[in-house]
């Protein structure tokens, strides 16, 4: 049988992860666990990048959070990686590495370091250096597809071309050119105040009624719904309602497994109301069991550390093999 393919993704232990995160991204990847060798990162190396943003204690109980969040959602420990980035220390090293073969201009052009430094002077070099990091997780893996949000699309390109870079430098280094896999527009949930911007993990944090927080109560899922922006009409078919109640109509045919034909006979024509309401229903039960899981995970802290280092020793071994080459192939003696 041929081997499969490898997947990893990275998740930053920031913000408040929702529902767009699990129908998006975490339930897929649940889903298809058989079909690919999975790694799930917990990217925790890159949450520090902006230091002034860290409390040390949020940060720690957070990265634990994301983590039980990923097993929480149907990530299943014996068939995927689950890790934290700082537990394996090739990830730093790889950086180093590649850092010596990156071009300066090409980290002064990301726009998302544009965005972030804005005009602060005193912005730390780590996050300049964030993309060469997010470049290592993925070519020590020897990784065939990233799934990422169209957001990242840069960060995906800019892998590639460092891949080139360093297979035509030196070779037999032989990194593997990464492809994205970027989930098609249907499956972007969108801010359920404002249907123009993607449900976002850092507005969530701050912004009540943004998002649906996956560990939120039923009665804050009701609320968010309940006041989720839609228009005055009454159009609730898929090909012609506003931004807004298109939102909840994909979210509800996701959720509910309903065909299109059968949502718009219940709904069209009618006051937007009665969508929300089955839209809370639909949430609310697709986030019981992983709520339900999370409790139970939380509650045997020992288990969760142990699938974190077990997913480590894997990872380590898989990273170690593949720094081994690019060393050896760039004439470190070994050690
Ligand atoms: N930059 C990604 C984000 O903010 C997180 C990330 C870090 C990542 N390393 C990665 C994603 C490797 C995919 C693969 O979403």
């Amino acid at each position: 049988m041929a081997q499969k393919q490898r997947v990893f993704s990275g998740v930053q232990p920031t913000g408040k992860l929702h529902l767009g995160n699990y129908v998006g991204a975490i339930k897929q990847w649940a889903d298809n666990q058989d079909a690919y060798d999975n790694i799930f990162c917990v990217v925790d190396l890159h949450a520090v990048t902006i230091p002034e943003n860290v409390d040390p204690k949020q940060f720690r109980a957070k990265s634990l959070e994301v983590a039980a969040l990923y097993l929480a959602c149907g990530i299943d420990p014996d068939k995927s990686t689950v890790f934290l980035q700082s537990h394996v220390a090739e990830h730093s090293e790889m950086a180093w590495l590649l850092n010596c073969v990156t071009p300066l201009g090409w980290l002064y052009r990301m726009t998302q370091f544009k965005a972030k430094a804005g005009s602060n002077e005193s912005v730390g070099t780590g996050l300049l250096d964030y993309p060469v990091l997010m470049a290592a997780d993925i070519l020590l893996y020897d990784t065939h597809r990233v799934p990422v949000g169209e957001d990242q699309k840069q960060h995906i390109e800019f892998t590639r071309d460092l891949a080139q870079r360093v297979n035509n430098m030196f070779p037999g280094a032989d990194l593997v050119i990464p492809e994205p896999m970027i989930p098609p527009a249907g499956a972007r949930v969108m801010g359920l105040d404002d249907p123009m911007v993607k449900m976002s993990k850092s507005i969530g944090e701050t912004k009540k009624g943004h998002s649906i927080g996956l560990l939120d109560a039923p009665g804050t899922v009701k609320k968010a719904i309940m006041s989720a922006q839609t228009d005055s009409g009454n159009e609730a078919r898929f090909d012609h309602a506003g931004p807004g109640v298109r939102n909840l109509l994909d979210l509800y045919e996701v959720l509910s497994g309903q065909g299109r034909e059968a949502i718009e006979a219940e709904f069209h024509g009618q006051g937007y109301g009665k969508l929300k309401k089955a839209l809370v229903e639909q949430v609310v039960a697709a986030l019981e069991p992983v709520q339900t899981r999370y409790a139970e995970l939380t509650g045997s802290p020992d288990y969760l550390l142990s699938i974190l280092r077990q997913g480590a020793e894997r990872a380590r071994g898989i990273a170690a093999t593949t720094q081994a080459r690019l060393r050896d192939a760039m004439g470190f003696v070994a050690p």
